[in-house]
């Protein structure tokens, strides 16, 4: 590999609050290494349509604390094939691009993988709200989806007090439930239902908050990830089996909008130093991860390989503070 002069940043899969820090933190530290920095437009689609252009610290300005990604975002179905890599790997090379960095979840990471396979030095920043890139403790976005979940959550307690209701939330998550698992713990849910755990509505649920209003309480929360069921389909069968009066609500893309909080800022900045630091020092084909509580990376393949479960403290925790 000769000397890197170019490297180009891309935002790819759904957004996450803290994208915008991290393309900021890219351009900057980039640029502060001698780099030229290119930001790609709407991942992988725009790449395949040579939407480069080449950035400056102040095309980063007041973008920190913004949700979104200012490079926009898609999902390609082109680049998932053989042909449509080849063709974004010589798009690379008309523009001299030496290394991609992909700030994205798995999906854009097996991307920027088979990428690498072709001959592109790429460099993964993880960032998703459904934290389920397996090799990193935290994505960004995850955190502020949480507090968002919990927020909207809050409000919704208050008004299933008032009725004494019970209300099913559905939190986004795809197949894993992190955010659900967190948000329930987080608004103290009678019940949160995860696609890791399997569970019988009836005994689990129904059975639980008929024992719950026998305790004495008045409302009752049930969070769902959206990979375990649909909130509007067991809010009914719920209200049937216990003749509890039940609301459903979606969260939805509410959860993947808004100003990143602290700690998504935070390791933003950090991963994408990180990552620029990976590509001066001729590591390529690294995913950046935030583990143990601090800021590292690992080899890009062995991060794919990896699996994540469910913290099992947190499992027991719903039950016990019941
Ligand atoms: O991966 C992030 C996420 O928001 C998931 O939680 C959700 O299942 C999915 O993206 C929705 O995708 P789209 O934006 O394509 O509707």
């Amino acid at each position: 590999m000769g000397e890197i002069k170019k490297i180009a940043v891309l935002t790819s899969g759904g957004d996450a609050p803290g994208m915008n820090a991290a393309i900021r933190s890219v351009v900057r530290a980039g640029i502060k290494e001698g780099y030229e920095v290119y930001g790609v437009q709407r991942g992988y689609h725009g790449l395949l349509r040579g939407e480069l252009e080449q950035m400056d610290t102040r095309d980063v300005s007041e973008i920190l604390q913004r949700g979104g990604t200012m490079l926009h975002t898609a999902r390609s179905k082109e680049f998932t094939e053989e042909a449509g890599q080849q063709k974004a790997k010589e798009i690379l090379e008309v523009f001299g691009i030496d290394a991609l960095i992909v700030i994205g979840g798995d999906g854009s990471f097996r991307g920027a993988r088979d990428l690498s396979k072709l001959g592109v030095p790429v460099i993964g920043i993880p960032a998703t709200i459904d934290n389920d890139v397996a090799c990193s403790d935290f994505s960004i976005g995850f955190d502020t989806a949480v507090n968002t979940g919990l927020a909207a959550i809050d409000r919704i307690r208050e008004t299933a007090s008032s009725h004494e209701r019970c209300s099913v939330i559905e939190v986004m998550g795809r197949n894993a439930g992190f955010i659900a698992m967190e948000v329930g713990i987080g608004c103290g849910a009678e019940c949160v239902l995860i696609p890791e755990v399997a569970f019988d509505l009836e005994k689990d649920v129904c059975q639980q908050l008929l024992k719950g209003r026998n305790m004495g309480k008045h409302h009752f929360i049930v969070v769902l990830a959206e990979g375990a069921g649909s909130a509007v389909e067991m809010a009914k069968t719920i209200e049937e089996i216990t003749e509890i009066e039940t609301r459903a609500t979606v969260l939805g893309y509410v959860q993947r909008g808004g100003s990143p909080s602290a700690y998504d800022r935070m390791i933003a900045s950090l991963m994408g130093i990180r990552a620029v630091e990976c590509i001066a020092q001729g590591r390529f084909n690294r995913v950046v991860i935030d583990r143990e509580g601090r800021i590292q990376d690992m080899d890009l393949e062995e991060g794919l390989s990896m699996k994540k479960n469910i913290y099992p403290g947190s499992l027991g925790a719903v039950d016990t503070l019941f």
